[in-house]
């Protein structure tokens, strides 16, 4: 009870800093946040790294709710700010960090994520190939925007707002392999990103 008041003591602030600002930014609502987490199945065993953290609710809320390790990475710095101060108004720093940086420029370890993004469609275009690079086991939710160029399932739909789910898959394919003896098929891995 005690968290979740200073959590909320914590948005408040980052609305109001993200207002005074040069550039207003929309935020995800916290029924959304968990709805978005739910969804794709988060365990303590997952990190959470939420592409475009603003205040960094959405970290804050998954390593609350499901006592997992969350990150934010937030381009920034005002905001960045604002971030960390909800880290530390939370008490919540042994879980959740924040690094600012450019969502384009990420580099994953082999750890298997759950990836969050509320960003839109343009730059979802040209993250497309840095979440393609994301460990199998990885799942991806997007709020509102659908990532262009993937398979595509139905969204989640709650009041408004829209839910789009991926999720990273270790896949073979078969193929056709010519040489001097004749042709033979061979099964090929990739990795793939199906909507669900
Ligand atoms: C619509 S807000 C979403 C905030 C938060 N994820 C939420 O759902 O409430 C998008 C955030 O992404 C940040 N952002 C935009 N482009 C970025 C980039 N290339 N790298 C890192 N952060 C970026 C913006 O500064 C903003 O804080």
């Amino acid at each position: 009870m005690l968290k979740k008041l200073l959590w909320t003591a914590a948005l408040a602030l980052c609305v109001s800093t993200s207002h005074a600002g040069e550039s207003h930014y929309a935020t995800t609502p916290p029924d959304i946040v968990v709805a978005m987490l739910d969804s794709v199945d988060v365990t303590a065993a997952d990190i959470v790294v939420d592409l475009g953290c603003g205040d960094l609710r959405i970290p804050i809320i998954a390593a609350i709710r499901y006592g997992c390790s969350a990150v934010g990475i937030e381009r920034d710095p005002i905001i960045a700010a604002v971030a960390r101060a909800n880290i530390e108004r939370n008490n919540i720093g042994h879980l959740v960090s924040v690094q600012q940086a450019d969502v384009l420029r990420m580099r994953w370890t082999p750890a298997r994520k759950v990836v969050t993004v509320y960003l839109d469609g343009e730059l979802l275009r040209k993250l497309r190939p840095v979440l393609e690079r994301l460990p199998p086991g990885s799942r991806i939710v997007s709020h509102q925007h659908r990532i262009p160029g993937w398979q595509q399932a139905k969204p989640i739909e709650i009041h408004g707002h829209r839910l789009y789910r991926y999720r990273v898959e270790r896949a073979t394919r078969k193929v056709k392999v010519c040489g001097p003896q004749g042709c033979t098929y061979k099964n090929v891995a990739y990795v793939a990103v199906r909507g669900y």
